[in-house]
């Protein structure tokens, strides 16, 4: 199932391929906040403990604020 994306939904230029959390096109890095990824198959363990996460998969967790970032 292709889920919706917020930030493309925000008029937003995030890079993005299958939707489906199978690629890593989305892939990037939370600064602040939590967020769980409702389907992983392209991130291990390490990307996910360094903060990496699938932007097309990404729930936040909770109220607070969630900021990431496209660079390293
Ligand atoms: S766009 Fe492919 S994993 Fe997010």
């Amino acid at each position: 199932m292709v889920r919706r994306h917020a930030l493309l939904a925000a008029g937003l230029p995030a890079p993005y391929s299958c939707r489906e959390g199978a690629c890593s096109a989305c892939c990037c890095r939370v600064v602040e906040g939590e967020v769980e990824l409702s389907r992983n198959e392209a991130l291990d363990g390490a990307d996910l403990v360094e903060g990496y996460i699938l932007a097309c998969q990404a729930l936040r967790r909770g109220e607070d604020r969630v900021r990431i970032t496209y660079e390293g």
